[in-house]
C-alpha cells in the first residue's frame, strides 16, 4: 500500500470502512461508508495516534509495520476510548509489548474495563507535553467530545492538530486524504453535519468549551479520527462545528422541518396544505415521511431549521410510532429551541398532540399553533392548515 503522508514524518495509517451498515448499530452508513484514521509519527521515539475499530485488523497493522516496525513504537496516545477507535488495542498490546499507552485519567478505569490493560499506561493532565526528539507534542482535554474521558494531541513542530471525533464526519475517503484534494465538498459538509447530529450534537456545550479552548493553539492542519484531513482550510470545519453547536442555543437557521406520517392519507393530505402555506411564506420546506426516512437523515434538518412542523395521527391514545421515535431521537440529541406546529387526524380521540408536546416542550420547543382534526380534512380544515403553515413560515423567519 502507497505511504500517506500527512507532513514531516507523520503518517495515515487509518483504514476505510465500506461495510458496516450502521454505525454504533443505530446510524446508516451503508452508501457513504467511514474512515476510522490513524496516524504515525516517526521520530527519535515513535508513536501511533488513535486506532481503529476491530476491522481488517490484517491490513491495518500492515500499513503501520511499513511505516515503523512493531518493535520500535514506544507510544501508542489514546485520544478517546470508543471501540472504534481502540478495538485493536489488545492485537497491538501483543505486537508491541514494549510500547507506553498514552491517554488521559479517566481512560485508565476504561482500558481496564473494556480490554483488561492495567499496565504500562502513562496519564496526562491537561496542557501536558511530551518530547519525542525533534518535536513537543502537547494534551488538551476535551470532555464529552466525545466521551468523558476525550482528549487531542497537538504536535507543537507540524501545527496539525490531532482531533479524534471532534471536526469529523461520515464518508469514507474517496481515494484521496485532504480537504483541498476534493471537488465535491458538498458531500464531506453534508455528512459531517450527519455526523454532528447522530454523534455529537447531545455535546454542544463541550464542543463549544473545546473550541475556545483551542483557539489559542496555531493550527495549521485538523486530522480528525474519522473524514477528511483539513489542511487547506483548517477553519471551515472548525467554524462549522461552532455553527453547529450554537444552534443548540439559538434554535437554528431560517427553515422548517416538515415531518409527517400517515396511515390512511388524512394527515399526508394536510401536510400538502400545511407545505403550501409554508412555500407562501418563502420557505421551502425540507419534507420527511417518517415512517420512510431514518432519523440519522432527519436529525440534521431539525437541527439546523428553526422551524418544525409535525404531523401524525392518534394511534392506540398516543402518537403515531414514528414520529414518537424521531421525536425521541430529537431529545436524545438536545435538538433544543424550535418554534412548532402540530396537526393530524384522529378517529375517535385525540391523544397525538398531547404526547408530541409532553416529548418536545422539555426541549425548549415553543408550540405556536396545533390542528386535530377527525377522520379527512373538510375544505375548512384545509384553509387552517394553509395559515397554520403560512405562521411557522414566518416564524422560522425570525
Ligand atoms: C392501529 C390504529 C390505532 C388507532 N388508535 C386510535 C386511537 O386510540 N384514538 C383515535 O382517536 N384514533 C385512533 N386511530 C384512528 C386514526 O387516528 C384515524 O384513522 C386517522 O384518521 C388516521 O389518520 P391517517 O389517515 O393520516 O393515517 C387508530 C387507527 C389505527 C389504524
Ligand atoms: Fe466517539
Ligand atoms: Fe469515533
Amino acid at each position: 500500500m502507497r505511504e500517506i503522508k500527512i507532513t514531516d514524518d507523520t503518517f495515515w495509517v487509518g483504514v476505510n470502512d465500506r461495510t458496516t451498515d450502521l454505525f454504533e448499530g443505530l446510524w446508516p452508513i451503508d452508501t457513504t461508508g467511514i474512515s476510522y484514521n490513524s496516524y504515525a509519527i516517526k521520530d527519535r521515539k515513535n508513536v501511533l495516534i488513535d486506532l481503529a475499530k476491530a476491522f481488517k485488523t490484517d491490513d491495518f497493522f500492515d500499513q503501520i509495520s511499513n511505516i515503523v516496525p512493531f518493535s520500535d513504537i514506544n507510544y501508542i496516545i489514546l485520544n478517546h476510548m470508543e471501540p472504534d477507535h481502540t478495538g485493536v488495542i489488545k492485537t497491538l498490546r501483543m505486537l508491541s509489548p514494549q510500547a507506553e499507552i498514552i491517554c488521559t485519567p479517566k481512560a485508565v478505569r476504561m482500558l481496564n474495563e473494556y480490554y483488561g490493560i492495567t499496565e504500562r499506561i502513562r496519564t496526562v493532565n491537561d496542557g501536558d507535553t511530551l518530547d519525542i526528539g525533534s518535536r513537543t507534542i502537547s494534551f488538551h482535554h476535551v470532555p464529552f467530545v466525545h466521551w468523558p474521558e476525550t482528549m487531542v494531541t497537538y504536535d507543537q513542530k507540524t501545527n496539525v492538530l490531532f482531533s479524534c471525533d471532534a471536526f469529523g464526519g461520515y464518508g469514507a475517503l474517496q481515494g484521496a486524504l485532504f480537504d483541498d484534494e476534493y471537488s465535491d465538498m458538498a458531500f464531506y459538509e453534508k455528512e459531517s453535519l450527519r455526523y454532528y447530529a447522530n454523534i455529537v450534537a447531545k455535546f454542544a456545550l463541550p464542543v463549544l468549551n473545546a473550541i475556545k479552548k483551542l483557539s489559542p493553539l496555531e493550527i495549521k492542519c485538523i486530522a480528525p479520527s474519522h473524514g477528511l484531513v483539513w489542511r487547506k482550510s483548517p477553519a471551515q470545519i472548525v467554524e462549522l462545528y461552532r455553527r453547529w453547536a450554537e444552534y443548540g442555543t439559538n434554535g437554528g437557521e431560517k427553515g422548517v422541518t416538515l415531518l409527517y406520517g400517515s396511515m390512511y392519507g388524512n394527515t399526508e393530505i394536510m401536510m400538502n396544505a400545511i407545505a403550501e402555506g409554508i412555500a407562501s411564506g418563502g420557505i421551502c420546506p425540507e419534507i420527511f415521511d417518517v415512517s420512510r426516512n431514518h432519523p440519522s437523515y432527519m436529525l440534521p434538518a431539525l437541527l439546523v431549521n428553526k422551524g418544525v412542523a409535525a404531523g401524525a395521527p392518534t394511534y392506540e391514545a398516543a402518537l403515531f410510532p414514528y414520529m414518537q421515535n424521531i421525536l425521541e431521537k430529537a431529545a436524545l440529541k438536545s435538538i433544543r429551541n424550535k418554534k412548532a406546529v402540530y396537526f393530524g387526524s384522529y378517529g375517535w380521540s385525540k391523544g397525538a398532540l398531547k404526547k408530541t408536546r409532553e416529548l418536545t416542550e422539555p426541549l425548549g420547543w415553543h408550540y405556536i399553533g396545533d390542528l386535530e382534526f377527525a377522520g379527512g380534512p373538510k375544505p375548512h380544515d384545509i384553509k387552517k392548515g394553509f395559515e397554520l403553515g403560512r405562521l411557522i413560515a414566518e416564524a422560522a423567519s425570525e
